[in-house]
């Protein structure tokens, strides 16, 4: 009979998860304990922005016509318990207040309600990042708590937001840690198709697939940041970032991906998990191992100021009073609603702050920008934003704005300055459109 899946936590992660499995064939239940996100998906509707999955979902939820059916959900723990012959938990771990480490609370409230409920034979799978050594802590409580046969994987998940239908339903590999040959079967059933398609099963004990999540993006964060100091030296020495990610980029061992320069990286991973991460090495006594994650943040947050300075020199060089800055961009990264811990929103709050007049504009940012930062400025469109603007910032790498048209933009700014924080858009075509173009890590041309 086929396997019945269950998701706990249906956010980026868990709606996405859950939507998947349907898509695979199997029977999902998926629950989270906020009721209104409950309602919301049983209705077919997702509660953020992600490229794909309401139609995926609408494929799938039992009650939407033409469905398969196979996807429900619930908030109620003892018919996850009934149902599930493998229940994933996709639960957040955020950073903790005031602290580097990430905060398991959710996870372990996730674990608390789970075990007692779980009276048959099954198998918890963890999805969340968690510092390394949790999963073992985990099974324990499972092995106390938990009245029937339970048994505990971690299985680590890569997704990016934007893309998180094609990552989940074709994954660059499925990482699964496992105490069991019969844990081990039952994963390579849950995801047969995408290895039959390619995908890399790898096979591994608790600790090392917990650490493959933050060692991935502690790596890509690295990477992130390397060409962010090389173009702090670009600027320095007159050389251009692009054209030496390009160069360096061509040789196979490197790789072109992930070497854009800018205002470097943010949202509700990399910059958690290499603080966590840090976090975790210092209370294994291994703190030294990581120290280069110190600077792999520092000169991410770098950019950021760089990019006020940058703005603030556009403006006349003293300060921002009186003037006023148009933002193009509020979301951590394009195809996505997360602003959490985003540049652009970082940048625009600073100069906020500075006493600038900040009009932000974002293609599906606005709502959650507004909620966190309800003291800028914000437009309904990119013109209305550059409007009277003395300085145009592009913060974050949107399609639309690529696709501007600088002449356009140029008849309402009140100066034609425009500050490219992703080193995305044609300077050609705004510099002919009689804008001043500067980028970080380029030449000032
Ligand atoms: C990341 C990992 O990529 C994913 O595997 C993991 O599961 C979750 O964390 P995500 O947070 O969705 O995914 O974003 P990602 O695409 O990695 O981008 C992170 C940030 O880095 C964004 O702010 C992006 O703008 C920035 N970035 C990315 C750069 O500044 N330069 C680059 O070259 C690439």
């Amino acid at each position: 009979m086929a396997l019945k899946i269950t998701v706990i936590g249906t956010g980026y992660l868990g709606a996405t998860h859950a939507a998947a499995m349907a898509e695979l064939g199997f029977e999902v239940l998926g629950l989270d304990v906020v009721p209104e996100k409950i309602e919301m998906l049983s209705a077919g509707k997702v509660p953020m922005y992600e490229p794909g999955l309401e139609e995926l979902l609408a494929r799938h939820v039992a009650g939407i016509e033409g469905s398969s059916g196979r996807l429900r959900f619930t908030t109620s723990w003892e018919e996850i318990g009934e149902f599930g012959d493998v229940h994933f938990v996709c639960v957040n771990t955020p950073q903790k207040h005031g602290e580097y480490a990430c905060d398991m609370s959710y996870v372990d409230s996730a674990f608390e309600s789970l075990a007692p409920v779980l009276t048959r034979t099954a198998l918890v799978v963890g999805k969340s990042t968690v510092p390394v050594g949790s999963a073992e802590r985990l099974a324990a409580l499972l092995a106390e708590k938990a009245p029937g046969d339970v048994e505990l994987a971690w299985n680590p998940e890569f997704l990016r937001e934007g893309f998180a239908v094609q990552d989940t339903l074709h994954p660059d590999r499925v990482v699964v840690g496992v105490t069991s040959e019969r844990a081990e079967k039952l994963l390579r059933e849950v995801y047969a198709t995408p290895v039959e398609e390619g995908s890399p099963f790898v096979v591994t004990d608790y600790p090392t697939a917990e650490l493959v999540k933050t060692a991935a993006n502690s790596f890509l964060a690295t990477k992130i940041s390397f060409i962010n100091a090389m173009a702090e030296i670009c600027e320095a020495a007159d050389g251009d970032v692009v054209k030496l990610a390009e160069a360096i980029g061509h040789d196979e061992r490197i790789g072109k991906k992930f070497l854009r320069a800018g205002v470097g990286f943010g949202g509700g991973c990399l910059p958690k998990d290499i603080r966590a991460f840090m976090a975790r090495a210092g209370e294994l006594g291994v703190d030294q191992a990581l120290t280069f994650l110190r600077e792999v943040d520092s000169i991410n947050m770098r950019r950021r100021g760089h990019m006020v300075e940058l703005a603030r020199d556009a403006v006349g060089g003293d300060s921002f009073l009186g003037k006023r800055v148009a933002v193009l961009g509020a979301t951590f990264k394009p195809d996505s609603d997360d602003v959490r811990d985003s540049p652009a929103l970082n940048v625009a709050g600073q100069i906020h702050l500075q006493g600038g007049q900040v009009t932000v504009y974002d293609p599906k940012g606005m709502e959650n920008a507004r909620r966190l930062f309800p003291t800028l400025g914000y437009a309904e469109s990119a013109l209305d934003a550059v409007r009277g603007a003395d300085v145009v910032l592009h913060l974050t790498e949107w399609r639309e704005f690529r696709e501007l048209d600088p002449a356009a933009l140029g008849e309402v700014a009140s100066s034609r300055i425009v500050l490219d924080g992703r080193n995305a858009l044609d300077c050609g075509k705004w510099r002919e459109a009689g804008w001043t173009y500067r980028a970080m890590g380029r030449p000032r041309a």
